[in-house]
């Protein structure tokens, strides 16, 4: 949510800034601005994408080494040219752009008003740059006091970048919980919300953690925490590539990641299942097995996509380790009363993004309960990946696409091996089905590849039902959750009004909705529930439903139900959640495409969601 890059150095600012908004765009991308300071401060911001902030800049260049750059997505005031950040104090000597939400800005602002300072837009951004301006004049103190006195009065959440027009050589950033990170280079520093602006420049950053501010000079740059304590941050080194975050030559981001699962599978089960022996070994949570093994429950606590791999890691706990699994959306468990998390529960906190406010909220809350918490993050070093106890990293590789695809598999792959690691631990399943699953797992990559290979029917399928304003899903079982992914799936990015059932569920309300208009896609994989599956199918057809089936060969049943059938491989039922989401994943993509929408950049989304 929101991008923030800034530069000191030789370069062209406003270069390197623009290149790295491109590169954040998919954090938010309602508006955008940058300030340059070279001796004076220039602002050239407008609404719209990064492209019209180039635009401008090609009509009025602004030159000079110091700069802050920001694209928006708003919260508080609509996007406009105004609320674009960034955003200048009375006597526009102060300019800042600010991720995140000023929760008390209302009271400050009052203050400030009082006080006769004047505000030009509806942003709680804008109290900031004022704040710091009164507070340095009342008090007489240095530039980096005031961005401390500020700070302390502020509640709710920032990654901000600040520069001022009396202190020519210097940025002031500050975090909390909002990411922000430096990188290091030769003479030169950068700034940014993630790695990617900086990749091309540097492999060396410094993550910055909440309550902690960094000032940046020319002759380098000093971390302390908002109470003024010195901290020694440790160098973190790089391991993404530009080629990662680069389109080669897809389309689209989101196309890129839906075709680089057989890649990023591998990659998630790479090191950790030794084919020779099955053995699983998960690094990162070596310590935390005992209390898994011991844990009363597990909760899963996640967001969206990432809430629906969650609902995968519960059938494949419950099924496999006889645990009992919650899945609560995170955003719900922070606020339940009374919450009832001890030190007997383990926490799972699932997130690509691993910034996600809600997902952090509620881990800090269960930890603070005495829960053990567990991270599935896919971004390095991210917040939930460092405050969790213990963790697996999905190792999917940078996702910039704002819809999940590659994520949501290498998640499930990770709570598969979770799941059976702690069976096997617990005794609570066979050799036999154990290596079953493992040898499956193994397969995947090759599985998938082959999933893929459905494309073709999948476009002239997309292209019959571009323009149905409804679609339902129905799974059961382990696919029931994909069901409720592929309905995500292509109203985020084709903005079509689509729903996921449980295919038993149907029959207690949505069945109204069925009539020959009403295109519905059904998981039918060969699997314990598969005669039951058909019934529903059979169900639909009665109402002249129009039936897309997803399923595996040798399923003549469905066949004669089905208008159109799309092919997944055979695989252990458990696993089948990995191959039956890929047509849906491929069949968003294409209605979106087809609809003339923003795939990589889907109205009203962000990619990571810092605002609770
Ligand atoms: C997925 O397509 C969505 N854009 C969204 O639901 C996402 O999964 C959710 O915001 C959680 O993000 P996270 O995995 O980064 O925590
Ligand atoms: N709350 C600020 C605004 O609405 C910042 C939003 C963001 O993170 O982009 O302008």
């Amino acid at each position: 949510m929101c991008g923030i890059v800034g530069y000191l150095g030789n370069r062209d600012a406003a270069d390197v800034i623009i290149k790295g908004l491109k590169r954040l765009e998919y954090r938010g991308y309602d508006s955008a601005g940058v300030a340059i300071l070279n001796g004076k401060l220039a602002i050239r911001k407008a609404k719209g994408k990064v492209k019209r902030l180039e635009e401008i800049l090609e009509d009025k260049p602004v030159e000079g080494g110091i700069g802050i750059g920001h694209t928006r997505w708003a919260t508080h005031g609509e996007p406009n040219d105004v609320n674009a950040h960034p955003h200048q104090s009375q006597n526009k000597r102060i300019v800042l752009v600010h991720n995140g939400i000023i929760e008390n800005y209302s009271s400050l602002k009052k203050e400030l008003i009082k006080k006769g300072y004047s505000f030009q837009s509806q942003t709680d951004t804008e109290v900031l740059a004022h704040l710091i301006e009164a507070i340095q004049k009342d008090l007489d103190c240095s530039f980096e006091e005031a961005v401390q006195y500020a700070l302390k009065q502020v509640e709710g959440t920032y990654g901000l970048a600040i520069l001022n027009q009396d202190e020519p050589d210097k940025i002031i950033v500050a975090r909390k919980g909002s990411p922000l990170l430096l990188g290091i280079g030769e003479d030169e520093y950068f700034i940014a919300s993630d790695a990617s602006p900086v990749i091309e420049y540097t492999n060396k950053v410094v993550y910055l953690d909440d309550n902690e501010m960094a000032i940046i000079k020319r002759t380098g740059y000093e971390v302390k925490s908002i109470a003024n304590v010195p901290q020694n941050k440790k160098i973190h080194e790089l391991e993404m590539s530009i080629e990662q975050i680069e389109k080669s030559g897809y389309p689209h981001f989101m196309l890129k990641e839906i075709f680089e699962q057989p890649q990023s599978l591998s990659d998630c089960i790479r090191g950790r299942i030794n084919p020779e022996d099955q053995s699983i070994t998960l690094g990162g949570l070596t310590d935390v097995w005992p209390k898994l093994e011991k844990a009363n429950r597990i909760i899963i606590a996640a967001c969206g996509t990432s809430w629906h791999s969650g609902l995968v890691g519960e059938y494949l706990i419950e099924h496999l380790a006889k645990v009992h699994v919650e899945v609560e959306y995170a955003s719900e468990l922070r606020y339940k009363e009374p919450v009832l998390i001890d030190e007997k529960d383990v926490l799972i906190a699932i997130s690509q993004s691993g910034e996600t406010a809600d997902t952090l909220a509620a881990l800090r809350e269960a930890k603070s309960k005495g829960a053990t918490v567990i991270g599935i993050c896919n971004v390095v070093g991210s917040t939930i990946a460092r405050e969790t106890h213990a963790g697996v990293y999905t190792h999917a590789g940078p996702e910039i696409g704002v819809a999940s695809t590659k994520a949501f598999t290498a998640q499930v792959v990770v709570l598969t091996m979770i799941a059976l690691e702690l069976a096997k631990r617990k005794g609570t399943i066979s050799d036999e089905y154990y290596s079953e699953i493992i040898s499956d797992l193994l397969k995947l990559p090759q599985k998938v590849t082959t999933a893929l290979k459905e494309f073709d029917k999948v476009k002239e399928i997309s292209a019959l039902f571009t323009y149905a304003p409804n679609f339902l899903y129905l799974g059961r079982s382990f696919n029931f959750p994909v069901a409720l992914e592929g309905a995500l799936k292509l109203k985020e990015i084709s903005y079509i009004h689509a729903e996921g059932y449980p295919a038993a569920e149907m029959k207690h309300g949505p069945i109204a909705l069925i009539d020959e208009h009403m295109p519905v896609v059904v998981l039918t994989t060969l699997s314990h529930t598969n005669e039951k599956m058909i019934s529903n199918v059979q169900e639909v057809k009665a109402r002249k439903g129009r039936i897309i089936a997803v399923t595996m060969p040798n399923n003549r049943e469905v066949e004669p139900l089905a208008d159109f059938t799309l092919e997944v491989p055979s695989i252990t039922d458990v696993l089948s959640p990995l191959v039956t989401v890929i047509p849906l994943q491929l069949m968003s993509y294409q209605i979106a495409v087809n609809r003339g929408c923003n795939v990589d950049q889907p109205r009203n989304l962000a990619k990571s969601v810092t605002v609770e």
